[in-house]
């Protein structure tokens, strides 16, 4: 079972659409996929049930989550993603849910308004270290990407040097994918890519 939490500082940073185009991604490769919607507002949670989605989605916005989730997700499950409130309403449950994480995916969009707040998130996961067995891996998701736009290596060249992971793969801003929400997730785009790239981070358990 590989654990990816989806997380950011603030709200608005796509953090219930890259849950949602992930977890759609990681199940047409043939994983078996549950969601979990740790955010109280029960946005991803919604959504499954407006779109019908075939993935078991469960919601459990909780700061004990770290310890509930084995319990309740069958061992035979391939992959969970869980989708987090913004870290600056819910450090309690974020930090649970990146406690229990393989793998820390941050969605943000190439701006200096999300570039400027990813030190909250670097800390929150520093902060998790010495409750955990194994050191978690995390790797910028770039989201709403403009095509051609400088702001997009440049910002990659940012993270980069402070040391970094961000994934070679980001997710252009669509239309589509803007009006998602509350639907099923058929066309996966570059969500298909950052799935497969996101397989091969961090060991799993
Ligand atoms: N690739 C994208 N292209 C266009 N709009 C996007 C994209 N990713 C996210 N959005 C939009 O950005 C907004 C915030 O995304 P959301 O996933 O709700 O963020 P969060 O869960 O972090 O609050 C939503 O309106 C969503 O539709
Ligand atoms: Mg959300």
């Amino acid at each position: 079972m590989k654990i990816i939490t989806v997380t950011n500082f603030k709200g608005g940073s796509g953090k219930t659409t890259t849950s949602a185009y992930l977890a759609h991604a990681f199940a047409a490769k043939g994983r078996s996929v549950v969601v979990v919607d740790a955010d109280p507002q029960g946005s991803a949670l919604r959504w499954s049930e407006q779109g019908e989605w075939s993935i078991p989605t469960l919601a459990l916005p909780v700061k004990d989550l770290h310890k509930r989730l084995v319990g309740i997700v069958s061992a035979s499950t391939g992959i969970v993603v869980i989708d987090t409130p913004p870290l600056e309403d819910q450090a309690g449950i974020v930090s649970s849910a990146l406690r229990i994480a393989d793998v820390a995916i941050v969605s943000m969009a190439p701006t200096m308004g999300e570039y400027e707040r990813l030190p909250e998130v670097w800390a929150a996961i520093d902060n998790v270290e010495p409750l955990r067995a194994t050191p978690l891996v995390a790797a910028v998701l770039m989201n709403r990407t403009v095509t051609n736009a400088n702001s997009t290596p440049m910002f990659r060249e940012l993270m980069t040097e402070e040391g970094h992971t961000v994934l070679s793969t980001t997710i252009p801003r669509r239309e589509p994918i803007a009006q998602a929400f509350g639907g099923p997730v058929t066309e996966l785009g570059k969500y298909a890519a950052a799935a497969d790239e996101i397989e091969t981070l961090g060991a799993g358990r």
